[in-house]
């Protein structure tokens, strides 16, 4: 009873706490010049990082509460959501501040002439929309239509990956093993339409 409550009432402060550790590590690394050669583009690499492993960490909550039969995946998956967006701006800034150094009259050109920015804006810009359609009271507001709109989550997920994918140059490793991650989570998404489909 007392493991039950206490549980409860750490969950979310927990979780929440955790979340925000490789915001501070990263501001450590800054505090502490630890960035390497090109501080810009690490700190790139780091965010963009952070914010697709909580993308595809959200996505795992459902499979995971179903796995484990704990519903406590299920109460803290807004607010990982909440994370990758959150870890998805602060990328998206330092783009926008360190490496196009606030040229906005450049954004255009780069949005169209660099697919892989493509890619990342239309990824974050499905964020922005999940993020802002996350509130209980739009839930209850959009009905049926919130469901639909919130699976646009695996897009999201599918076009920062391939944003990913577009940028690498030597290390494979990272982009196969998000690509595996997702494509199970897809699958086990899928499953029951698909088993439904196979046995009719
Ligand atoms: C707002 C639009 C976005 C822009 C302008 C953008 C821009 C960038 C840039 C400039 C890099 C570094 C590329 C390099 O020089 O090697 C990068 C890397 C990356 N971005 Fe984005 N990005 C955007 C959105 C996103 C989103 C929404 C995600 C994930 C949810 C994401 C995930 C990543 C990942 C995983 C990397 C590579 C990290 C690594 O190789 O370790 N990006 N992005």
């Amino acid at each position: 009873m007392t493991a039950t409550f206490n549980l409860k009432r750490f969950l979310k402060p927990g979780v929440f706490s955790f979340a925000l550790m490789p915001f501070f590590l990263i501001g450590w690394k800054v505090a502490t010049n630890n960035l390497g050669p090109d501080p810009a583009k690490a700190l790139a690499l780091e965010t963009g990082s952070w914010a697709l492993r909580f993308l595809l960490l959200t996505l795992a909550m459902t499979p995971m509460s179903q796995v484990f039969g704990r519903v406590e995946f299920v109460k803290v998956r807004r607010m990982v959501g909440l994370f990758a967006f959150f870890y998805a701006s602060v990328h998206f800034l330092v783009w926008l501040v360190f490496l196009l150094e606030l040229r906005f009259e450049a954004l255009g050109e780069e949005l169209l002439e660099r697919p892989f920015i493509t890619l990342g804006f239309v990824a974050y810009l499905i964020l922005s929309l999940l993020a802002v359609t996350s509130p209980r009271a739009m839930v209850l507001k959009l009905g049926r239509r919130w469901k639909y709109i919130h699976r646009s989550v695996y897009l999201a997920a599918t076009i920062a990956l391939l944003h990913l994918i577009w940028i690498v140059r030597s290390n494979f490793g990272e982009a196969l093993v998000y690509g595996l991650l997702l494509a199970m989570l897809l699958l086990f998404r899928l499953w029951p339409i698909l088993r439904r489909k196979l046995l009719s």
